[in-house]
């Protein structure tokens, strides 16, 4: 389904002035943090960096690389930066409230520019990604962590598969959230002229999990759109959002495929 994506992420749906939006990007956060901090740990990080962090959320991955880089500069990007304070650890990074789509930092400022589930609902992403891309210094790294539909579309529990992927319309409806670009990884990075490319998938599973609380958040936030135009059920709803947290199910959500890559010296 394609949609019209007129709206902009966090106008209305995932606003972060929403109640339960805390709850959902901690969902997201537990989901997938390790394996970001697993990723960027194999990087020559050094302690005078200079990074950003764009569409920071909670700042978890802020956070992870102001410890790692204390003699240097870590920057938080975010369209909307009122859930960056709710963490407790302050020091060392700096805020920035900035749409990425209009933001412009000084050429060649950042030794690792990393962004993780904003590409994908960012209208032009590619055009923004070439963008970005200069805001790096020579040797300097991007890494993009991206959402993936593929998972869901092969679900074997039908309740499951057919809320998951009207979830999927939903904000492709609202946004235009491309959830089939991060499945072509690396590719997206080969024009822009990077060396060192590398791309991993992880594929965090709904049940008792962080992943289940931020997918039933997810859906709970939808619900409007979802038993709508969108044909599901509130008893469907009802159903998938206890299934999603239930210590009896587990089955695969999105994936989250990553990839990376170095401008040259
Ligand atoms: C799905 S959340 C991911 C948050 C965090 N990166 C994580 O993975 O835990 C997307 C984040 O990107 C931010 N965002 C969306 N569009 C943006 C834009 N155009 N410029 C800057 N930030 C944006 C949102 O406000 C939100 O915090």
């Amino acid at each position: 389904m394609t949609g019209t994506g007129t709206e902009r992420y966090g106008e209305r749906m995932f606003s972060h002035g929403h109640d339960a939006e805390l709850d959902r990007l901690h969902g997201l956060a537990g989901a997938l943090d390790d394996g970001s901090f697993r990723r960027l740990a194999r990087l020559p990080i050094r302690e005078d960096w200079r990074c950003l962090d764009i569409g920071a959320g909670l700042g978890t991955v802020t956070r992870w690389l102001a410890r790692r880089c204390p003699r240097g500069r870590v920057v938080a990007m975010d369209r909307d930066i009122r859930l960056l304070s709710v963490l407790d650890d302050r020091t060392g990074w700096e805020a920035v409230e900035s749409d990425v789509t209009r933001e412009d930092f000084p050429a060649g400022g950042f030794d690792l520019i990393h962004a993780r589930w904003l590409f994908a609902h960012l209208p032009s992403r590619d055009a923004v990604l070439e963008r970005v891309v200069r805001w790096l210094a020579p040797g300097g790294w991007l890494v993009i962590e991206d959402l993936a539909r593929f998972p869901l579309e092969s679900s074997p529990h039908p309740l499951y598969r057919k809320v998951s992927l009207a979830i999927c319309d939903a904000v492709i409806n609202r946004i235009g959230t491309d959830p089939a670009w991060a499945r072509t990884f690396p590719a997206p990075l080969r024009p822009l002229g990077l060396t060192d490319l590398g791309s991993e998938t992880s594929l965090p599973a709904v049940g008792p999990t962080p992943m289940g609380r931020f997918w039933r958040r997810s859906g709970e936030q939808l619900a409007a759109d979802l038993t709508g135009q969108l044909g599901i059920t509130e008893a469907e709803l009802a159903e998938f959002g206890e299934l999603v947290e239930s210590p009896d199910f587990h089955d695969l959500c999105l994936a989250t495929v990553a990839a990376w890559g170095r401008r040259p010296e």
